[in-house]
């Protein structure tokens, strides 16, 4: 390997992680400017009756799903699941980060009756407080399905998560690299957790990456990127 990319790609970032874990700086969450509101989660749990294994067994992108609303506790789990906080000190999460940049942000379009003891809206997550802020009042299910070419499992599901990017974060560190690669390599590990948390948890998700991009910037109110939309509601028939 060529000095200059030894340093650019492994060294000078093992020493910012590196520097930054020795201050115990975990990253901060990144908030809204003005939150309606802020929701406590439920703690999320570390255990449950169905394996891994199982889990990557039988796991498939679900697209119809029960008229049922989710549990506050199961919305706190897939935010968990995707971007959790599991190193207090540290502020590393349950999906790996290039350099520990953290270029995602969570964002969960609860619709009406979607969630129960939740109204509707659009909801930003806190990982360091594993709570969320409300960003936006109204049931945007309608809206989020014609952003994403009229695909109806988005109407249908009782939330969708959808997960943004903010490229600076890493490219900040890594270049053009970090816009090309880690970011979308990043995002897919948290499809994954999604999609895996589902399936213990008795429900069906399916990730979504045909969407027009500004519709859904539009939706969110936000400026960053938006990667996935994962529609998630009660599986039929369970698992
Ligand atoms: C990057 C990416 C984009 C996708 N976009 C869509 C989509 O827009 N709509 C959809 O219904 N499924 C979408 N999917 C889900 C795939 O269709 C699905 O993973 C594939 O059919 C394999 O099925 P399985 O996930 O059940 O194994 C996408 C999957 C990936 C990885």
């Amino acid at each position: 390997m060529k000095r200059r990319a030894f340093l650019a790609y492994i060294l000078v970032p093992a020493l910012s992680v590196l520097v930054l874990a020795l201050i115990g700086y975990g990253g901060r969450d990144r908030r809204i400017s003005r939150p309606l509101e802020k929701i406590s989660l439920p703690p999320p749990r570390y255990n449950s009756s169905v394996s891994i294994e199982y889990a990557l067994k039988v796991r498939r992108s679900i697209r119809e799903y029960e008229n049922k609303p989710l549990t506050l506790e199961q919305v706190a789990q897939l935010a968990w699941a995707a971007q959790g906080i599991t190193d207090e000190r540290y502020g590393f999460r349950t999906a790996p980060s290039a350099g520990a940049t953290y270029p995602l942000e969570i964002y969960i379009i609860c619709k009406k009756n979607g969630v129960e003891g939740l109204s509707e809206g659009v909801y930003h997550y806190l990982p360091r407080e594993h709570a969320l802020e409300l960003v936006k009042r109204g049931d945007y299910s309608r809206e989020l399905m014609s952003a994403c070419l009229d695909q109806e499992w988005v109407r249908d599901a009782a939330v969708n998560i959808v997960i943004t990017a903010n490229y600076e974060r890493t490219t900040y560190r890594y270049g053009e690299r970090g816009r090309i690669r880690y970011v979308h390599m990043e995002v897919g590990h948290v499809g994954q957790n999604v999609y895996l948390q589902c399936v213990s948890l008795g429900l069906g998700c399916v990730v979504i990456g045909a969407f027009y991009d500004e519709e859904i910037k539009r939706i969110l109110g936000v400026d960053e990127e938006p990667l996935y939309v994962i529609p998630v509601g009660v599986k039929k028939g369970g698992w």
